[in-house]
């Protein structure tokens, strides 16, 4: 006989915390989140000031599945399907998953959670479509029927086989926990796109005179493709950027007419090697050899972000994605997973 591992907590809860799938503690006690992983996750909780015993505590799957592996529930590919599978979202799943699917679907309702916290990757699909925790822990999301705001983390007992994993899980909670009760906020973002010749060069020219008369802190970044310059970010505030494209899928002479872009290179150059300019960047090294082979000049870096952070945290990993995740305000993993282009984007 399969034993059935129910939730635990208060109805309603403001905060919800959905895993995978019972352990044998689990199983034997009829609880969740009970044995190792369980008091781990509570501690942690209680790090980032959330009592366990204010959360709504559950599964995605009520049965304890072969060597305690969710995976074992989901086709890895499409030969692996049989007759036991079912199809929930993009994957073909075993029957335990959906049945417990259902069951969550009708205890968020019940519950009228806040904000939702995700425990590694299956309970973060099954209520986003999105497959890929190492990636998009940390970002705020939100459930893709309901709209609550849900914020997924690494699973408690991922973080006990790698435990540098745990400082960065309660990173998460902590910002889950900011979240519980106050909306995400939105920040006044103004971001200039594919912008007219007009407003690029009176973006940059105001920029200019800003450095003529202060020292002036620039983020700046370039996306390459094939060798070449596809464009360029800068930002001179935290919610003021300007992203100038170079190449385009339109015209594939590039996104400008040859003497505007003179006229943009000549203006990024004075203004990135401006005595003034303070321009801090991501990996500048890797922009630095683009910019001196397209453009002929090196911008004035002041910091490079990769390097800070590596010196402060050198055990952490240092791509972009990943230090957004931990500094940024307000995080939504951004990169795509294909590189393909379309037109107009
Ligand atoms: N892991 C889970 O995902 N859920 C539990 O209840 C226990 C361990």
């Amino acid at each position: 006989m399969t034993i059935q591992v129910g939730p635990e907590g208060p109805i309603p809860a403001q905060v919800m915390v959905i895993g995978e799938a019972p352990g044998a503690e689990e199983e034997r006690q009829g609880k969740p989140f009970v044995g190792a992983s369980g008091h781990e996750l509570t501690r942690m909780l209680h790090e980032a000031g959330i009592s366990r015993s204010e959360c709504f505590v559950t599964n995605v799957c009520r049965e304890r599945p072969f060597a305690n592996d969710i995976t074992n529930f989901i086709a890895k590919a499409k030969k692996d399907q049989t007759s036991d599978h079912i199809q929930l979202r993009d994957k073909w799943v075993k029957r335990p998953i959906v049945s417990g699917y259902n069951l969550l679907l009708q205890e968020i309702e019940m519950v009228k959670p806040g904000l939702i916290i995700t425990l590694g990757n299956v309970p973060l699909w099954a209520l986003t479509g999105i497959w890929g925790i190492t990636k998009w822990r940390g970002s705020m999301l939100r459930t893709s029927d309901s709209n609550i705001r849900l914020v997924p983390t690494y699973h408690p007992a991922a973080i006990l086989r790698q435990w540098d994993w745990r400082a960065i899980a309660v990173h998460d909670l902590r910002r889950a926990a900011k979240y519980r009760f106050a909306d995400y906020p939105v920040p006044p973002w103004n971001f200039l796109v594919r912008p007219s010749f007009g407003d690029t060069v009176r973006t940059l020219d105001n920029l200019l005179d800003l450095a003529h008369q202060q020292p002036l802190e620039l983020s700046f970044d370039l996306e390459t493709r094939s060798g070449h310059i596809a464009c360029a970010g800068i930002s001179w505030t935290t919610n003021d950027a300007i992203s100038i494209p170079f190449m385009c899928v339109e015209n594939q002479e590039g996104y400008w007419q040859a003497w505007e872009e003179a006229e943009i290179v000549y203006r990024l150059y004075l203004l990135l090697t401006h005595p003034n300019a303070q321009v801090v960047g991501q990996n500048l090294l890797y922009d630095a050899q683009y910019t001196y082979r397209h453009w002929h000049f090196i911008p004035r870096v002041y910091q490079d972000t990769m390097i800070s952070h590596h010196v402060a945290f050198a055990g952490l990993p240092k791509k972009l994605d990943f230090q957004a995740s931990m500094y940024c305000e307000q995080y939504v993993q951004w990169k795509p997973d294909r590189t393909a282009w379309k037109v107009g984007g």
